[in-house]
């Protein structure tokens, strides 16, 4: 990213690729239409959106009416935790959702339970897996929903999401997966993972900010998330913001595209720079490794430094990394995966996450070695 650094913070946000953007700038110009109009310019509009749809759609392995734009993945996770018809509050329905979900799954199912609901965390392994089995022992004939991330955004791990679906459609529960982190690395098909919902977030997939996508199996049972003009067919009411669907859809293909190559080169990169900080950097442990883990996630935690001084130290390198989740970034508590793995204060505290990318190089890597063994020589002089 020459003078703005060197990123490695792919899992907060990705670059818009060259290509998506490309896709997108008619429709910020010539085509600024709102899909909704029934004149030639709105059917222009529309067009593109249905276009993009399919793209989405694709992706998944889904139809593309089972496929519907929302703001990202937040939105997505709030409609798909909120929405599910269930018994009545009075009956207190049930939701299962993992120790290590995103803030926008947990802080939904912490509303639920103000409403009501039956709300359970299932634990995770010490290296961040949720095992299917603690996911069935606790079903019951109250559960509407269970919600299992594919990919965790912190540390990387990947769930054996097709296993705990499995055991939840022995028991026709509804399964939702937040599939926004796996999308890049993972292939993702709606059948073969049996799942009921599953959530999007285009600017992971190097597309832009502000959409997303909620998959809804045909048939499943979900309330309206939006009022108003009835689009999406009449589930998600709002103008559609055509150039974004538009570059969502092209990142989604790009994505595809690229999978079978960026994987590996990614994997290779993040393993030199695991094995570089090891070498180099005493009372280091790397988290989420023995699971299976995405190719550009390396998370660390070093004893006894506050991961915040870390990042200065490497902001001020010139190297951009992360606590672990952005949304927490600011937040002075350890984060809920790292104690739901039962990672002790003193290892937590310390917690930086660097995630890779495509244009990740391995110059980049041998500096971002040298500049993480500095930083942490001047914590711990
Ligand atoms: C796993 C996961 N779910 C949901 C989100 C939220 O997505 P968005 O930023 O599109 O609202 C993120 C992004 O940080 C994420 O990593």
């Amino acid at each position: 990213m020459g003078r703005m650094g060197i990123y490695l913070d792919h899992a907060a946000t990705t670059p818009v690729d060259p290509e998506v953007i490309e896709a997108m700038l008619p429709y910020l110009a010539e085509v600024p239409y709102n899909a909704s109009a029934i004149h030639t310019g709105g059917r222009m509009a529309s067009e593109a959106v249905e276009e993009a749809r399919s793209r989405v759609a694709r992706f998944i392995g889904a139809d593309p009416d089972e496929v519907y734009f929302t703001s990202g993945g937040t939105e997505s996770d709030n409609w798909a935790l909120k929405s599910v018809r269930h018994v009545p509050v009075e009956q207190k329905p049930h939701l299962l959702v993992s120790a290590i979900e995103h803030a926008a799954v947990l802080e939904s199912a912490d509303t639920l339970a103000r409403a009501g609901w039956m709300v359970e965390r299932v634990p995770v392994t010490p290296e961040g897996r949720v095992e299917p089995d603690q996911v069935a022992l606790r079903i019951t004939s109250q559960t509407a929903l269970v919600s299992v991330m594919l990919a965790n955004n912190e540390v990387g791990t990947i769930q054996p999401i097709a296993d705990i679906a499995a055991e939840c459609r022995k028991r026709s529960v509804l399964v939702h997966t937040d599939a926004v982190q796996a999308g890049l690395y993972v292939r993702l098909d709606v059948d073969e993972l049996g799942v009921d919902l599953l959530t999007l977030s285009a600017h992971k997939l190097y597309g832009p900010k502000g959409i997303g996508a909620l998959y809804i199996r045909r048939g499943t049972a979900i309330r309206r998330w939006m009022d108003g003009g009835s689009h999406e067919r009449g589930m998600r009411s709002g103008t559609i913001n055509v150039p974004a669907a538009v570059g969502f859809g092209v990142a989604c293909d790009l994505a595809v595209k690229r999978r079978d190559e960026d994987g590996p080169r990614v994997a290779e990169r993040r393993d030199r720079l695991v094995e570089g900080i090891m070498d180099r950097v005493p009372e280091c442990r790397l988290t989420g490794w023995g699971s299976d883990l995405l190719p550009g996630h390396a998370h660390f935690c070093f004893r006894g430094v506050e991961g915040e001084s870390v990042l200065i130290g490497l902001d001020a390198a010139g190297v951009y990394a992360s606590g672990g989740a952005a949304c927490s970034s600011r937040s002075v508590s350890t984060s809920h995966v790292l104690r739901a793995m039962g990672m002790a204060d003193e290892w937590a505290r310390g917690a930086v996450r660097m995630t890779l990318g495509r244009s990740t190089t391995p110059d980049q890597i041998e500096y971002t070695i040298d500049a993480v063994a500095s930083a942490l020589a001047d914590l711990r002089f």
